[in-house]
């Protein structure tokens, strides 16, 4: 053995560090670790949700490595009850592009949590994460219309939908809200918006939380 690695000039102590170096950490497998855990292995299953990832990708310019990033382009609200694979289906969007190698960087923000982190408080910039979410080349607003609004949430909604609005970034709304119950719940100007800006998807179906746990459903 020694003399067979010798005549081919290998060092039998060196021979782990030649070993082939591990496969590169691919952008799907990065973007994993940011992606809540419940929704790691989520797929854009539903065909207007592909189809939108579809038209995002191809809209794609190249970027400095050659591989598309994500440019401008639609918007997809994804609308329908509790538990229909809203916020699965918005995360499979997120990984499909990822997977298409779009080269993005991507925000993911529930409702309820963006008035909490953004309420005004001392010593806390909310600004600069407001910043930070209106710019992101792609957002993933889920919940939109569930928390409880007051004139300060409806018009932080407003800006933060005006931005992405006039810039065509795309965003990633869901809703659990029936579309004609939204403009009630988010006001005029972001429901106008919306209606220009977004690709619809409407899911139905049984709750997949409670089918599960019951057994009830069986597909
Ligand atoms: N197409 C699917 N395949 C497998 N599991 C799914 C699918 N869609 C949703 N789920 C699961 O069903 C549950 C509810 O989905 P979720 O997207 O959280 O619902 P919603 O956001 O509409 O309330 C989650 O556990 C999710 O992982
Ligand atoms: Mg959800």
């Amino acid at each position: 053995m020694e003399a067979i690695l010798a005549a081919r000039n290998i060092d039998p102590t060196t021979v782990v560090d030649a070993a082939p170096s591990p496969e590169p950490v691919t952008a799907l497998e990065l973007a994993a670790a940011r992606i809540p855990r419940r929704y790691r292995d989520a797929l854009a299953g539903h065909a207007d949700v592909s189809a939108w990832v579809e038209e995002i990708a191809t809209a794609g310019r190249p970027g400095p490595g050659g591989a598309p990033g994500i440019a401008h382009g639609p918007s997809l609200l994804i609308a329908g009850p509790t538990g229909t694979g809203k916020t699965y289906q918005a995360y499979g969007a997120v990984r499909s592009l990822l997977g298409a190698g779009v080269r993005l960087r991507w925000e993911a923000v529930t409702t309820a949590e963006l008035h909490a982190t953004l309420r005004p408080r001392q010593g806390h910039d909310g600004e600069r994460r407001f910043q930070e979410l209106a710019r992101s080349p792609l957002l993933l607003l889920d919940d939109l219309g569930a928390a409880k609004s007051s004139e300060w949430t409806e018009e932080l909604t407003y800006r933060l939908i005006d931005h992405r609005y006039v810039h065509e970034l795309p965003t990633l709304i869901t809703t659990n809200l029936p579309i004609p119950d939204l403009r009630t719940a988010i006001g005029d100007r972001v429901a106008s918006r919306l209606a220009e800006m977004t690709r619809r998807v409407i899911l139905d179906g049984p709750d997949r939380r409670r089918s599960t746990v019951t057994g009830l459903h069986s597909d």
